[in-house]
């Protein structure tokens, strides 16, 4: 055990006699334990640890640890079974998990971009970055696996991450409605527990622990226009003299895949962006930002220059025989860039030296990064990742492929743009996301019920640490009925990060194309977005320098108020 502050507290169980540490990539490197003051002693059979918040009694024997408020001796979170672990198989992992007791009185928030109710109470949840076409109501897991959740009763909450980065477990009481407990399959049993006053304050010192985000560009919390994809130039052209003409602001395009050649990443189309450089120069001048969609996998290409680097420089993951990974992905067989090695990292952040440092591009978004590969699989799980200097198989690496992409990415817009702040981002990622990177829920669908999966979607992230998370507005497949569009403007013009984007298959998806009604409506929608950006921004400041969240779900704002835990009327949360 081992403690970060007065509220924050790290348990960890090592198997061996020789605690056997490994690099965190939730902890922020950043993050400096301000220590605390502490009384240890012992009664009743108990080792006692006290600070000025918590009483910790550890029941050494049974390897039990139970958390108590200190002025009270309240119980927080009490051991049921405690920790258990058992072998796999003849590779040494095992299985670890924790039992705890579920208080009849207690409720559950957080896990990242689950598309469920706020309330996770009931309720059994998996962490394993996927790729989730046409996900809807329940479906688990998705893209983003970020295991922290927040634990409220009337007058307590308490925070906890469960820092494993191997597939892992929630359950809140599902199987036993006495019981908490949560659990990987592999790596150690290795958590935080974090407290404070308000589930706010816990949520804040998570995001401190974790890695506070830089201020975003102000632009970037402005709105962004996104379709799959805009193609050639021109067309790009013509949609900034559509949104300049009817007068509806927009800061941003985003260019999917039809800008590259052949679909191939660090690439331009030359026939249909003959002169990207004066194209994106052009929009900045009008005061739009070009943003780029960017994937993992390299194209397999003997006179593509990244691929030849890559190989060359040995870059590209292996399996366990030491042949090269390749499998199919947008561009055809591909590579795949190892980011979850430093070495790695600095070298993809170089390759935006052109699009980031000459070209101007002001923004990056990673995709498909979960890792994803055709036919909607993952990699092999005997894909091998250097893990920071702890070597291991993809059954560890999965679920922080693609933050370490979006770390790499990010360090590319640092190095190329130094005296620009970065925007970038990424679909996938684990606990601490938001060191690097904004968000999207991925794959949603143009319904009533997708507006309302959003909705919990975009809470949920902002009570993981991610404040700047947004949907599809408008829903990504699917076309939205007039009324749907609007409805969803309206309140993507609330969240986070406000984007419309959409798979482009079904018609246009741009504020002007559901009639002049409707278009009047959207447009004072975005307006309005604009009219309350000095408060957002001043919120996304407050966020960057202390952690608070900038959406603030009911049930976290009046948490003494148990009415606001559960659903109301219209099931909206
Ligand atoms: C994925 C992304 C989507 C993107 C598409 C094509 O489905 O989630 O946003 O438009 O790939 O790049």
């Amino acid at each position: 055990m081992c403690l970060a502050d007065a509220g924050i507290v790290r348990v960890t169980y090592f198997p061996g006699a020789v605690p056997e540490d490994e690099p965190s990539y939730a902890v922020s490197p950043g993050y400096s334990a301000p220590g605390a003051e502490i009384r240890e002693y012992d009664e009743d059979g108990f080792h006692v640890v006290e600070t000025s918040l918590l009483r910790i009694r550890i029941r050494t024997e049974e390897q039990k640890v139970d958390f108590y408020d200190v002025a009270t001796d309240e119980p927080l979170l009490t051991d049921e079974g405690g920790f258990g672990r058992e072998s796999k198989d003849w590779t040494g992992d095992a299985r670890v998990w924790i039992r705890k007791n579920l208080q009849e009185t207690e409720h559950f928030f957080g896990l990242g971009d689950k598309p469920c109710a706020l309330n996770l109470r009931g309720k059994y949840f998996s962490m394993w970055g996927a790729d989730h076409y046409d996900f809807h109501e329940e479906s688990d897991p998705l893209y983003k696996s970020i295991p922290f959740f927040l634990s409220l009763r009337e007058r307590k909450a308490y925070g906890l991450l469960f820092d494993n980065t191997c597939r892992s477990y929630f359950d809140f009481g599902a199987t036993d409605e006495k019981v908490l407990s949560f659990g990987s399959f592999g790596g150690l049993m290795n958590y935080y527990f974090i407290y404070d006053n308000t589930p706010l304050d816990i949520i804040s010192a998570y995001t401190r622990l974790t890695g506070t985000p830089e201020l975003p560009p102000l632009w970037a919390l402005g709105y962004h226009q996104s379709k799959w994809s805009y193609y050639p130039d021109k067309a790009v052209y013509n949609l900034v003299e559509r949104f300049r003409g009817l007068g509806i602001p927009c800061d941003a395009v985003h260019l999917d895949h039809h800008y590259m050649e052949r679909k191939e990443g660090f690439t331009w189309d030359k026939q249909n962006f003959p002169d990207a450089e004066g194209m994106v120069r052009a929009l900045e001048k009008d005061g739009v930002k070009t943003v780029l969609i960017v994937n993992p996998g390299v194209k397999v290409n003997s006179v593509n220059p990244v691929w030849k680097e890559g190989m060359e420089r040995n870059y590209f993951c292996r399996r366990s025989e030491g042949n090269l990974l390749s499998e199919e992905v947008w561009p055809g067989l591909c590579n795949f860039p190892d980011f979850t090695a430093p070495a790695v990292r600095g070298w993809w952040a170089d390759l935006f030296s052109r699009d980031i440092g000459k070209i101007g591009v002001r923004g990056l978004w990673n995709d498909m990064n979960e890792p994803v590969v055709f036919p909607d699989r993952t990699f092999p799980m005997d894909t091998r990742h250097e893990y920071d200097g702890m070597p291991c198989s993809h059954e560890k690496a999965h679920n922080i492929y693609g933050q370490c992409m979006a770390e790499a990415s990010w360090l590319g817009m640092k190095r190329h743009a130094p005296d620009r702040r970065p925007f970038l981002l990424s679909r996938s990622g684990f606990a601490g996301l938001q060191r690097f990177a904004a968000t999207w829920t991925g794959d949603n669908r143009s319904s009533w019920e997708h507006l309302k999966l959003a909705n919990f979607q975009c809470q949920r992230l902002a009570a993981s640490g991610i404040s700047f998370a947004g949907a599809d507005a408008g829903g990504f497949m699917g076309h939205p009925t007039p009324e749907l569009f609007c409805r969803w403007m309206q309140m993507a013009s609330f969240h986070g990060f406000f984007r419309n984007h959409s798979s482009g298959e079904f018609g246009g998806q741009e504020p002007w194309v559901f009639g002049q009604e409707v278009t009047s409506y959207v447009k004072a929608a975005i307006e309005g977005r604009y009219r309350l950006l000095p408060y957002i921004y001043t919120q996304f400041r407050r966020y960057a320098e202390t952690g608070m969240p900038v959406l603030r779900s009911l049930a976290l704002q009046c948490f003494t108020n148990k009415d606001t835990y559960w659903r109301g009327a219209g099931d909206f949360f």
